[in-house]
């Protein structure tokens, strides 16, 4: 039996020795994706790896990644690779590693969630470092992630952007309530600043898209969320499946829109 810090050394040099980036498919497509450790990211790479894709899975913490970890042990194609999306000089770093192992697909899906409590929180109860944090996972760490790997993508054969976001952020949408301040606020911004990239994509022949993943249950045992019902709330798979097919179906003509999961149809602002 090896002794914890050996056993966690010697798995970190399995993942370096069994997925270099060069042993990628250059004849398959591929995805990269962020916080793809857990819940709706993890699924992405599942399924993407499932269809044969190359899938560049960032993580905070790869050694703590253990799922994603074994599925590397049963798919070759896919590299993980640690990535904190508000350490922008790791985020340039990655880009320039890959700018020759082009991007089909960049998916930015790592986010903020609020718990069940802090959900409901009135402004005297706002968290001002969630409220930072927030604007910097969800909102600002998303366009650096875009303009970092704007290259590489526009060197791709599909060239996508698909950057996840959530009917929280849509004044449409949203419930008229005075809940999760700060999520809601971090995907309103993250919305307007691709709006605004969006016209700067198409003359790069790149299709970039906000999409909602729907009401996903991706909680885990110590979420305060957990067991609680929620109308509407769908599996991670469905959901990850219903978003691939949207994906696959994009036309340059969708660039700038916010779509949802389920059949691809546009969503109000
Ligand atoms: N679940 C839903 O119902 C729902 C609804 C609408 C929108 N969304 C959006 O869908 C996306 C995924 O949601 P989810 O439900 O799968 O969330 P989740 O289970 O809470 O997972 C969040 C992921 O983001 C990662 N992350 C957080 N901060 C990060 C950082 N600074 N750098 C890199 N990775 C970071 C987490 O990594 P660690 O494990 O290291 O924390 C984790 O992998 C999010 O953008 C979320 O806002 C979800």
């Amino acid at each position: 039996m090896l002794k914890a810090p050996v056993k966690s050394l010697s798995l970190l040099l399995l993942i370096i020795s069994s997925t270099a980036w060069a042993d990628l498919d250059p004849a398959s497509p591929t995805v990269f994706i962020t916080g793809a450790n857990r819940g709706i990211g993890l699924e992405f790479v599942k399924q993407y790896a499932a269809l044969g894709w190359n899938v560049i899975a960032t993580t905070r913490k790869p050694e703590k990644a253990e799922q994603l970890q074994a599925l590397v042990t049963t798919h070759e194609k896919i590299v993980i690779e640690q990535l904190d999306v508000t350490d922008f000089a790791r985020i340039d770093e990655l880009a320039a590693k890959y700018t020759e192992q082009t991007i089909d697909v960049l998916l930015s899906n790592a986010g903020i969630t609020p718990k069940y409590k802090s959900a409901f929180r009135r402004v005297s109860g706002v968290n001002w470092d969630i409220a930072r944090n927030s604007m910097a996972v969800n909102a600002i760490a998303p366009l650096k992630l875009a303009q970092a790997f704007m290259a590489a993508v526009a060197a791709s054969e599909q060239k996508k952007m698909i950057i996840i976001s959530s009917k929280g952020g849509s004044f449409g949408l949203s419930p008229k309530m005075p809940i999760m301040y700060s999520y809601r606020a971090s995907k309103a911004a993250l919305n307007m600043y691709m709006y605004t990239l969006s016209f700067e994509t198409p003359k790069k022949g790149i299709t970039l898209i906000l999409l909602s993943p729907g009401q996903v249950d991706t909680m885990e045992d110590s979420d305060q969320f957990k067991g609680i019902k929620i109308p509407n709330m769908i599996e991670t798979n469905e959901s990850v499946e219903k978003m691939l097919k949207v994906i696959d179906g994009l036309t340059p003509e969708d660039n700038g829109k916010f779509l949802t999961y389920e059949d691809g149809s546009v969503l109000p602002w």
